[in-house]
């Protein structure tokens, strides 16, 4: 994807801010897709219908969660936006199949495992009503929790390993008329099919994977490829229709599927595997086997880095041309081979849920190096104070002079690395080092403005250097491990900006830091219009505000991932549906509350019952060995009781503090 120009950092200037400078600098638009803006109160807000509209202000969904009992963190789910997006796709083929004359229509299926929950999946089931969306599952679990919601005409595909069990569940699932598919990953599938369906006296249709010379692009590029450890090879595929053809049952061979990995993010490799499978096809086709769908897989990719960032979170491509790009490939194969079009099949599930869902995550601490010009000094005649002092003058006077910031800067450093030093060898009293490393940051800012003021078309590395050394942790109320464990895993950046306050200038540089323990837990890059992304452009929090950053794109994968590192588990969730004649533009469905205490422990077998007897058998030893009151003990006792019914995360009332380390 090609890489935006760079808009300059709003952070340590003055001037007015608007919300189209916030629109520009969080990269809305591109990752937005039409479905996020920002609204006239500054405030990030939904545009989930496509045909209209209508916005919902995510504070005022956030406000009406409150009436729920339930307050950030959590996820918000907006169902508008889910049917939006499978409308979309649908409308995109039928656009190509429209324009290319194609003769025959398309059907997607949607891969559970994207995100399984219930309600996502009924929801894109009842979206898909009209457009014979089906499901695609790749595990027993998966196929027993999908078994009973496809009938009619709609597909149910099965991928994966598949034991006798799943084959059998296949097989009556076929006898009862629904269009379930196996399809064959490997050859000892398909014989174990056939076994299976001798002995019910039931011939099978059947789908198979093929192993493609073509290798995808991106990060799941394994996926295709000869070594692929999926699919039948050519020569497998082969014998395989030999054994059908035998039997006189090849037109039981309905799909032809690949798969090359999620999030392809180049076209031209799309390209080249839909016309290899093509190939397939017209070969097969010709020799008289009834395959009817050509199925294109996932891997329709989703624009999270908005095109600032690296490749593997770009796409060079939109849905539409997406759409084309297969339609066409097939056609033109089946044109050249006269053989019929087929039914097309996509797999996409990230294109589909992705959208849907935003993270809302409190801000409630933020660590800033202190900057105290005048601080309170033990030993004001210490040279290595005097010289901090004097490096602090030198950067204050020199204006936008960069030789003279420069300098400053360096000596500051210098000075800071000696009385390092010297209090490691026991020569330098701690408040002395205290009062150096307090002016130390302080040139370091005086220095930042400086270069910033001079505008450089490429910054000196003191200036980067500084830019780092400078931004703030911003600690929010979730665990990366549990709500974008990909961001974590591989590296994958997630849009995310403040909910409000849009419409002033962010003046910090942040990072943004999870509850866990861990220095992983952190949000290492940003998706914004910035040169350097490991940092993001956010307000300065007053005391006891309530300050959200959304995280926005997280509907797929993210929600089926989270691991329970912590023990955080699971975020309260609100599912949200737009209408115009409700205040603010919506309602709330339904809200799940989040994992509590009790039962995140229960996953590593502790229980509350044996944790409360040992903890009151403690409070009692303490009790009788005269070290603790018994009202005391009594009440630590009862205090931790209650705690099991609660949240995993921090309490909502956590206040914001701001802190520094000098
Ligand atoms: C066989 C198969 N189909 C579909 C998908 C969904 O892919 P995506 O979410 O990129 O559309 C996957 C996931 O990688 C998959 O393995």
């Amino acid at each position: 994807m090609s890489t935006a120009p760079a808009v300059r950092s709003p952070v340590a200037r003055d001037g007015a801010w608007t919300a189209d400078d916030s629109a520009e600098l969080y990269a809305v638009e591109a990752w937005g897709d039409g479905f996020y803006t920002i609204n006239a109160r500054g405030h990030a807000a939904v545009r989930p219908l496509l045909d209209q509209p209508l916005e919902i202000d995510i504070t005022d969904v956030i406000a009406a969660a409150t009436e729920h009992e339930v307050a950030p963190p959590m996820l918000i789910r907006f169902q508008d936006v889910l049917r939006a997006r499978v409308r979309r796709l649908v409308e995109a083929f039928r656009e190509a199949i429209a324009e290319a004359g194609y003769g025959n229509h398309y059907q997607p299926v949607y891969p559970i495992k994207v995100n399984q929950l219930h309600e996502v999946v009924e929801e894109v089931l009842d979206a898909g009503k009209n457009y014979r969306v089906g499901l695609e599952c790749g595990s027993k679990t998966e196929l027993i929790a999908a078994l009973p919601l496809v009938e009619d005409d709609r597909l149910l595909l099965c991928n994966g390993v598949k034991d006798h069990v799943m084959l059998s569940l296949m097989l009556s699932a076929q006898q009862l008329g629904q269009r379930v598919l196996p399809i064959i990953e490997k050859y000892s599938e398909f014989e174990q099919l056939m076994q299976l369906a001798d002995r019910a006296g039931f011939t099978p249709r059947l789908a198979v994977r093929v192993k493609l010379a073509t290798r995808g692009s991106g990060r799941w590029f394994e996926s295709g490829g000869q070594r692929s450890k999926f699919g039948l090879t050519i020569a497998e595929l082969v014998r395989m229709v030999r054994v059908l053809e035998r039997r006189g049952i090849a037109d039981h061979l309905e799909l032809l599927h690949f798969h090359l990995g999620s999030q392809v993010a180049n076209i031209q490799v799309l390209k080249q595997a839909v016309r290899e499978l093509a190939q397939v096809y017209a070969d097969l086709k010709r020799r008289g086997v009834g395959i009817r769908y050509l199925d294109v897989g996932g891997g329709l990719g989703v624009n999270y880095g908005a095109g600032y960032g690296d490749e593997e979170s770009a796409i060079n491509y939109s849905l539409q041309e997406y759409a084309n790009a297969v339609v066409y490939a097939i056609q033109e194969i089946c044109s050249a081979r006269e053989v019929a079009e087929p039914i097309i099949v996509s797999e996409s599930g990230r294109a589909i849920t992705a959208h849907h869902s935003v993270l809302v995550v409190p801000v409630i601490g933020t660590q800033r190096h202190e900057v105290e010009e005048d601080p309170e000094i033990a030993d004001p005649d210490d040279t290595l104070v005097l010289r901090i002092q004097a490096a602090l003058k030198e950067a204050c006077n020199a204006d936008d002079h960069v030789g003279e910031l420069l300098e400053a800067y360096h000596d500051a450093v210098e000075t800071r690395n000696e009385a390092s030093t010297m209090f490691r060898l026991g020569f330098l009293a701690i408040d002395t080092l205290a009062a150096v490393e307090s002016l130390y940051f302080a040139v370091c800012r005086e220095v930042l403005e400086g270069l910033e003021a001079a505008e450089f078309e490429v910054p000196p590395a003191e200036q980067l250097e500084l830019e780092k050394q400078l931004t703030d942790s911003y600690l929010c109320d979730f665990s990366v491990f549990h709500s974008v464990l990909d961001h974590w895993a591989i590296d994958q950046v997630f849009p995310v900006m403040p909910l409000a306050r849009l419409d002033e200038r962010p003046k910090r540089r942040a990072v943004v830091v999870d509850l866990t323990c861990d220095s992983d837990g952190k949000l290492e890059h940003y998706v914004s219009s910035l040169d350097d992304n490991t940092y993001l452009p956010l307000h300065r929090v007053a005391r006891d505000e309530r300050y959200y950053l959304g995280i926005f794109l997280v509907g797929a994968y993210q929600d089926i991932l989270g691991d329970a590192h912590n023990l955080f588990g699971r975020l309260p969730e609100v599912h949200v549906y737009a209408d115009e004649e409700e205040d603010g533009n919506f309602w709330i469905e339904k809200v799940i509350p989040g994992m509590s205490v009790n039962e995140m422990l229960a996953q590593v077998q502790y229980f509350p019952n044996d944790l409360n007897r040992r903890m009151s058998e403690l409070v009692r030893r303490k009790i009788d060995a005269d070290e603790v009151r018994p009202n005391v003990g009594m009440r630590i006792l009862n205090d931790y009781k209650k705690r099991f019914a609660e949240t995993t995360y921090c309490a909502t009332e956590f206040p914001h503090g701001e802190s520094g380390n000098g």
